[in-house]
C-alpha cells in the first residue's frame, strides 16, 4: 500500500492578522471587554496547553484518555472508519488510542487531523506519519470556524470517524457551537459518525480548580493572549499588571476565564492606531469552558440533525465521550 504525507494550509499570514486586528478591535471596545480564545494558541500557548493537560487539578484530559483506553476497540467497530479526521487535534497524544483501535481493523487508510496552530500540527503530523506508516497522513491547517467545509470529503462514501476532543466544544458561545455542529452535520454522510468529548458539571471547588493550578500554568496560558497581541499588533500590555481568574457561571453552565487589570492604565495598540483604558480592577473575559449533562449534549445534537447513539463516561462521571450520526442515517442503533 502507499501513503502518503501532506499539509494543507488555509491561513495565510495576512488573513490571520486582518482576523486578529478585528477581534481585538471589537472585543476590545466591548463593554466588558473580551478576547476570543483562539489567538491563545502560538507555539509557546500549544507548550504551556500541553503542560496544563498533565497538571494534577486538570482532570479533563486524563479522564477524557481513560474512557479512550476503554472504549477504543467498541469505538472502532461501530464506526467502521476508512478515515480519521480530527479537530483542534493539537499535540494529538490521546489519538494514538483510536488510531490503534482503528489500525487494527485493517480498514483504516488516513488520518486528517486539522487544526489552527500551524507548528503544533506540522509536528503532531510528522510524528504520527512515522509512527503509522501504513497510513497516510493529511494535515489541514484551518480555523474551524471557516475552514471546515475545505475538508477532504470521504471518497466514494466510506465511512469517516470525526472527532472532537478534549472538551473544546465547550469554548464555544452556545450560537456558535450549534453553528459549529450544524457546520460538521452537514459535511457528514450517512456513513459517518461523530465522536465529541464533553466536560460535565460538578462542583464548582473542583471545576475551579481545574483553571486555577498552583503552579500558575494555567495563569501563565492565560496571559500569553496579551503576549500574542503585543507581538502580532505592537501592542504594550503590561502583563504583569494582569490577574488570572477563573470562575464557574451556574446560570451558563461555564467556567469562564478573566484576565484582571491590577491597576489603571492604558494600552496602545500600535497596528490599530487605538489607545484602550483599563479601570484598577476591570476584567477581560478571554475564555468560557462550557459543562454538559447528558441532556444538554443530546438536545444540541438532536438540535443539529445529530442523533446520540452511545454515551461513554469515566468511572468518576468527570467527562463524557459521545458517538452520534446523521439522524436519517442507520449506521448505529
Ligand atoms: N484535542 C487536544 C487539544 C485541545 S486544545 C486535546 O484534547 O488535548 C484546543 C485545540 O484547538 C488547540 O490545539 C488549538 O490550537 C485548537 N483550536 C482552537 N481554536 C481553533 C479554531 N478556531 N480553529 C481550529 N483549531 C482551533
Ligand atoms: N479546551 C480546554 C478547556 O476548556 C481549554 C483550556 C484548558 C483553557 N485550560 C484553559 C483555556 C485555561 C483557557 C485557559 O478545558
Amino acid at each position: 500500500m502507499s501513503t502518503s504525507f501532506t499539509i494543507e494550509v488555509h491561513t495565510d499570514k495576512e488573513d490571520s492578522l486582518d482576523s486578529l486586528r478585528e477581534d481585538v478591535l471589537t472585543g476590545l471596545t466591548s463593554q466588558p471587554k473580551e478576547l476570543p480564545p483562539k489567538w491563545f494558541y502560538d507555539k509557546h500557548g500549544s507548550d504551556l496547553f500541553e503542560r496544563i493537560t498533565r497538571l494534577d487539578e486538570y482532570y479533563p484530559t486524563r479522564r477524557e484518555r481513560e474512557i479512550l483506553e476503554t472504549r477504543s476497540q467498541e469505538i472502532a467497530a461501530l464506526s467502521q472508519a476508512e478515515s480519521l479526521v480530527e479537530l483542534g487535534s493539537g499535540t494529538a497524544k490521546k489519538t494514538h488510542l483510536l488510531l490503534n483501535a482503528l489500525e487494527k481493523t485493517g480498514q483504516l487508510q488516513e488520518f486528517i487531523p486539522f487544526d489552527v496552530s500551524e507548528k503544533t500540527l506540522r509536528e503532531s503530523a510528522a510524528l504520527l506519519n512515522q509512527h503509522y506508516p501504513s497510513i497516510s497522513v493529511h494535515g489541514v491547517v484551518g480555523d474551524f470556524q471557516h475552514h471546515l467545509p475545505f475538508l477532504p470529503q470521504s471518497q466514494n462514501n466510506s465511512p469517516r470517524l470525526i472527532v472532537f476532543l478534549g472538551g473544546t466544544i465547550g469554548n464555544f458561545k452556545p450560537k456558535e457551537r450549534i453553528a459549529f455542529l450544524n457546520q460538521v452535520a452537514s459535511g457528514m454522510k450517512p456513513k459517518d459518525t461523530f465522536l465529541l468529548g464533553t466536560d460535565l458539571l460538578k462542583n464548582k471547588a473542583r471545576l475551579e480548580a481545574a483553571y486555577n493550578d498552583k503552579e500558575n500554568i494555567t495563569a501563565a496560558f492565560n496571559k500569553n493572549i496579551l503576549r500574542v497581541v503585543n507581538r502580532e499588533l505592537q501592542a504594550d500590555f503590561a502583563v504583569e499588571a494582569f490577574d488570572h481568574l477563573a470562575r464557574f457561571d451556574q446560570k451558563n453552565s461555564w467556567i469562564e476565564m478573566l484576565l484582571r487589570s491590577t491597576r489603571h492604565q492604558t494600552v496602545h495598540i500600535g497596528a490599530l492606531g487605538i489607545k484602550v483604558e483599563f479601570a484598577a480592577n476591570e476584567e477581560m473575559r478571554t475564555e468560557v469552558s462550557t459543562k454538559f449533562t447528558q441532556e444538554t449534549v443530546k438536545n444540541e445534537l438532536d438540535e443539529t440533525g445529530l442523533k446520540l447513539s452511545e454515551w461513554w463516561t469515566d468511572p468518576a462521571d468527570d467527562f463524557a465521550l459521545s458517538l452520534s450520526h446523521l439522524c436519517n442515517s442507520t449506521i448505529l442503533r
